[in-house]
């Protein structure tokens, strides 16, 4: 059993198989976070319960312990507001009588196989052998407001799962101001922040800072997760690397505003709080309701960066990503968005398709432009019917004349938005995100569709329904092109305004939900101006996500290095494009870390670079398993900012591998050596293209030389090596 309640100590032990995670029933019912870390057999552990609680000024509750127990000091599970825990708290909650006193207390807690859903979000997943969920009860006897914090072990994985329930248990209205996933309290503040900035076309690079006393952290206010942080950070020990120290990750599963802060208090221990951002945030709970947080997903590796991120992988791949694209091997695309743009018609995508289907192509994807009247971006976004002009018989026999000719199909929308140009906006100027009063912003001279509200997604979802009903749709871009500012909804009372980011998220969930279920076959992608919207809650709808719009492969490095902190390569869209940096094999070579496609006009190829592509696609199926399903060891990252950049695919059995070197400045050759990583060093690996064979021992600790190998500006390498007998 992965958790065990030790009912003499009043302990629970959650056990991942990697970490411990321990928590304590204290004096009063409070209910204290023992231990974090890897794991240990104890579930008691003496002299952590308790924190000096400096002199006078941090409030004590005159029944419990020896005067020593202060909330302020001791290390707290669920940080409540306003009674004697002055750090930033999980909960905050306006009662109906106007305070913002929370203060709850152990009630009872439960135990049982498997995990259980969240009302209308996304969540990882598990069959009853694979997890054990405790959920614990607390309370405020005084304002009758429950709290049940959710916690589920995925058995030998190193992966916990947090999320909370908020219920009203009383008879009067309360609001609540903050609920985060999850409040983790650490003894001490040696610990380095990692998190994931960046901006469109630049997306997730790797931020690392130790921690200072006071509120660290970072956030979105701009609706969804966006490109500006991720939804990852990371608590790393100052001396931790890829491959030594501890590495605690925490993402969350969630695609709207968030905030991920870290306090470093006087008593030089931190509390790490993660969830919805409170900022915009304010959720009206009336009696016998109850409020549901979005799920957190935590790491503990005592091996390195490199461990926490094959945790994340590994879990990702297995429960989170769903459908039919789960295991089956996803189409190599061609994409028509920088080859046309909005420049698209019939004949046009026909011949791209007859010209990707002599590569070996296996699917076109019609991007943006093929709808309404929308010939720029200024125009139609919510008249999802096709334009007569570009497509004068319609969609279903272009579509079905791409499919005679061998491919797949693939459409892009924009189901959140709408275009002040568009005939929706015309008859319903209501449904845009707007204040009353107000003229909203535009971005990208596009509004934001009201999704919170049921009427909005049935008209959206019905022109969606339409198209997708009436033609054989392989593949769906969904895409999401601004930030949401001017947050308010006409339909929701003055006291409920502040719900209206998170509803939308909802309102978004559900629209998803509705796809996903009524066209499970389809090859789903998510997009957001590339990866502005690359969260885990995103992947449980789209086995995928499109990395980055910056397709230059020597950028691409950093956003795929950072990106792969958390997320897998089998979810990172990745394309060949014409950028002019780089060869198409460097750009080949990048791409094939992740889902693979083209984004080029491919009626141009001449006949070397046709052979060229081929080879491209037979390397894509070739090594589809090991990269989408394979272990990812980051040897030389673009953040060293060195000449190479290198990182390999290790098979789950260690019988395959393949190591990609990229340099990033040619010089006069120096000696290099490039020590691999994940190997196994008993066994002896044969480098296919030499046919030599080495031990692994070998390649790990002597190392490979690779001086005159790898060495012009922007050249690019790959090996593959397998296991053989000596
Ligand atoms: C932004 C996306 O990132 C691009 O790939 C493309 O789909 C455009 N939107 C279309 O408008």
């Amino acid at each position: 059993m992965a958790i065990i309640f030790d009912e003499k100590n009043k302990t629970f032990n959650l056990d991942t198989g990697i970490s411990s995670y321990i928590l304590k029933i204290y004096d009063g019912g409070y209910l204290l976070n023992l231990y974090y870390g890897k794991k240990i057999p104890e579930s008691c552990i003496s002299g952590f319960d308790t924190r000096p609680r400096n002199a006078s000024f941090a409030p004590y509750d005159k029944e419990i312990g020896n005067g020593d127990f202060s909330p302020d000091s001791a290390p707290i599970e669920y940080g409540a507001d306003g009674a004697g825990d002055f750090r930033i708290s999980a909960i905050k909650i306006k009662n109906s009588n106007g305070d913002s006193v929370t203060d709850i207390r152990y009630k009872s807690h439960k135990i049982y196989k498997g995990k259980p859903t969240i009302k209308d979000m996304p969540a990882t997943f598990a069959t009853e052998d694979e997890a054990t969920t405790l959920e614990i009860t607390t309370i405020d006897e005084v304002t009758s407001m429950e709290v049940v914090l959710v916690y589920t072990v995925f058995e030998n994985t190193g992966v916990l799962t947090k999320s909370v329930k908020i219920k009203n248990n009383s008879s009067k209205v309360a609001f609540i101001e903050r609920a985060f996933s999850i409040c983790n309290d650490f003894p001490t503040m040696k610990y380095d922040l990692i998190s994931l900035y960046g901006r469109h076309a630049f997306e997730r690079d790797i931020e690392r800072r130790p921690l200072a006393h006071g509120v660290q952290g970072v956030e979105s206010n701009c609706g969804i997760s966006s490109h500006r942080q991720n939804p990852f950070v990371a608590l790393v020990a100052p001396n931790a690397d890829e491959d030594h120290g501890d590495a605690y990750g925490f993402n969350l599963v969630y695609s709207g505003s968030f905030s991920a802060l870290v306090e470093c208090d006087y008593n030089n221990s931190s509390r790490l709080i993660m969830g919805i951002n409170p900022n915009g945030f304010t959720w009206k709970l009336s009696p016998n309701e109850t409020f549901y947080t979005p799920e957190a997903v935590c790491v503990y590796s005592p091996d390195g960066i490199g461990e926490m991120s094959r945790i994340f992988h590994r879990f990702y791949n297995k429960h989170l990503i769903r459908g039919r694209y789960k295991t089956e091997k996803r189409p190599v695309l061609v994409n028509s968005w920088e080859a046309a743009y909005f420049d698209i018609n019939s004949e046009k995508l026909l011949d791209f398709a007859r010209a990707a289907k002599e590569i070996g192509i296996e699917m076109l994807v019609m991007d943006d432009g093929w709808f309404g009247r929308r010939n720029d971006d200024t125009t139609s976004l919510g008249d999802w019917y096709v334009n007569k002009q570009k497509f004068p018989d319609g969609l279903t026999p272009f579509i079905d004349q791409v499919h005679e000719i061998g491919l797949k199909f693939g459409i892009w929308f924009e189901p959140e938005m709408i275009s002040p140009d568009s005939d929706l906006f015309r008859e319903h100027p209501d449904m845009c995100v707007h204040v009353d009063g107000r003229e909203p912003k535009l971005g990208r001279n596009q509004y934001v569709l009201d999704v919170s509200r049921a009427d909005v997604r049935d008209i959206v979802w019905a022109q969606m329904d339409a198209v997708l009903s009436a033609n054989k749709i392989d593949y769906l871009k969904w895409d999401f092109n601004r930030y949401i500012s001017d947050a308010s909804s006409v339909q929701l009372p003055p006291d409920q305004k502040k719900e209206f980011l998170h509803r939308f998220i909802l309102g978004t969930y559900d629209l998803m939900d509705r796809l996903t279920t009524k066209y499970p076959d389809i090859l789903f992608e998510n997009c957001s101006g590339g990866g502005g919207r690359f969260d885990p809650a995103m992947l449980y709808y789209s086995p995928q996500i499109w990395t980055s719009d910056n397709t230059d492969a020597i950028a691409r490095l950093s956003i795929q290095f950072g990106t792969s902190l958390c997320y897998p390569a089998s979810v990172m869209g990745a394309h060949v494009s014409d950028h002019p940096r780089t060869s198409y094999g460097t750009k080949a070579d990048v791409a094939l870390w992740g889902s693979f496609g083209y984004e080029l006009d491919i009626r141009k190829l001449n006949e070397e670079q046709k052979t060229e592509f081929k080879g491209h696609i037979a390397q894509f199926h070739k090594y589809y398993d090991l990269i989408h399903y394979g272990d990812l060891y980051r040897v030389i990252s673009p953040f060293e900012r060195g000449d190479k950049v290198a990182w390999e695919f290790v098979s789950q059995d260690k019988s395959q591998v393949l190591l990609t070197v990229v340099c990033i400045e040619g010089k006069v050759p120096e000696n290099f050596i490039l020590k691999m990583k994940g190997l196994d060093e008993n066994a002896y690996y044969k480098d296919e293209e030499s046919g030599e064979i080495y031990s692994g021992a070998q390649l790990m600790y002597v190392g490979m030389n690779i001086s005159y190998q790898v060495n012009g500006t922007y050249g690019s390498k790959k090996w593959y090596f397998t296991k053989v007998d000596k």
